[in-house]
């Protein structure tokens, strides 16, 4: 079969890339197929989707990274192959691919051989990829294979942090920061759906534009000058912040919480926040909780939701799986909304 294999990582120092940079570390290229393991099953691939996570293995920027590797962690296909041990009722179906393996026995947190399909084990940037029979769920019905591969690793991760780790309840005021990250967007249209209100803030006017036509009640640039007090004197505080940017956005939330408010942090793409105020953090009772991506159950009860409400993905952009670098590229200037998809040619 042919793959993507990243055989190093770019500079992190890098100021300005562009799609032939990728290509210095990632060639397209012919791999054997292994033998499939006892219990797994091998799936052609329909349609692949890129989350930030790719960029970061790519830049260097991500822990435990082993060459040569196959990223991608969505992906959605028709299984063709079964290990033994595998129903023989998995052979031909349309299935999407849950990214979480070996999530473990305990809902509360991964267990220790916990990881994330697309490095180290083989992702699906490649014509084929072998999951474990466990990964693979039906391909909701009401979806074609380009929107399915919009929801995994994203609509798990929000899945989990919005309800999971958020708690939201109906009616409560939810902020999204950095409404332009693919787990951002699937969080917006949750909480929306389990009828929340709303808000978003982001870098640029248009990405809020399309969230308020997503179901968001309003939103706020938060590259401007005193945006928090700004968004607090129009939609008052919030009872849940969910989060992926961190840095000096972070630092706001303490203005922004409600009293017994919390914030679900499932991402740093700014790093960590230069200040925070624990002494009104303890006062008003807030919380801060941590998120990462989400067990069998949440896979399988995102998909309830999805298919209930019949949700569908915001998409970005569509590429052969043969312009990666290109996709890669789009992805790295971060002036995308929604998924990047890449679907084989
Ligand atoms: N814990 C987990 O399981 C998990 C799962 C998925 C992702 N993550 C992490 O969560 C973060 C978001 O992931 P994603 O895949 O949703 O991201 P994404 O699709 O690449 O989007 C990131 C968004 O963040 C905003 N942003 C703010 N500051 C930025 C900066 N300095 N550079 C680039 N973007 C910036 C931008 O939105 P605006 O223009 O609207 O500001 C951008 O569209 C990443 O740090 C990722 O590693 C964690």
């Amino acid at each position: 079969m042919w793959a993507w294999r990243l055989h190093a990582s770019l500079p992190r120092t890098a100021t300005s890339l562009e799609a032939a940079d990728w290509l210095k570390v990632l060639r397209w290229e012919e791999v054997e197929l292994p033998k499939l393991p006892e219990g797994w099953a091998r799936v052609r691939l329909l349609a692949a989707a890129l989350n930030r996570r790719d960029l970061w293995i790519t830049l260097g920027l991500y822990p435990g990274i082993q060459y040569p590797a196959i990223l991608g962690s969505d992906g959605c296909g028709e299984v063709v192959a079964i290990g033994s041990g595998v129903p023989s009722e998995w052979l031909g179906q349309r299935v999407l691919l849950n990214p979480s393996l070996n999530w473990g026995q305990d809902e509360r947190v991964q267990g220790e051989r916990y990881h994330i399909l697309g490095m180290p084990s083989w992702g699906t940037l490649a014509e084929y990829v072998d999951v474990p029979a466990e990964n693979l769920y039906p391909m909701p019905a009401y979806l074609s294979p380009v929107e399915a591969a919009a929801i995994p690793l994203a609509g798990l991760t929000a899945y989990r942090a919005v309800f999971v780790q958020g708690g939201l309840q109906p009616g409560e005021k939810v902020l999204i920061p950095g409404i332009g990250g693919g787990v951002a967007v699937w969080a917006l249209q949750l909480a929306v759906a389990a009828g929340a209100e709303v808000w978003v803030a982001s870098s640029r006017p248009e990405k809020i534009e399309t969230a308020h036509r997503l179901g968001a009640k309003g939103g706020i640039l938060y590259t401007e000058k005193n945006w928090a007090e700004n968004l607090l004197q129009r939609a008052g505080s919030f009872d849940l912040i969910v989060d992926g940017v961190g840095g000096e956005v972070f630092s706001a939330y303490q203005l922004l919480l409600a009293p017994a408010g919390r914030v679900v942090i499932y991402g740093a793409t700014r790093g960590n926040p230069p200040s925070f105020d624990l002494r009104r953090l303890f006062w008003r009772q807030n919380r801060i909780i941590g998120s990462t991506m989400g067990s069998p159950r949440n896979f399988s009860d995102l998909l309830h939701f999805l298919t209930q409400h019949q949700i569908r993905p915001l998409i970005e952009h569509t590429y052969p799986l043969t312009a990666l670098p290109q996709a890669l590229a789009r992805l790295w200037r971060g002036d995308q909304m929604g998924k990047i998809i890449l679907h084989p040619v």
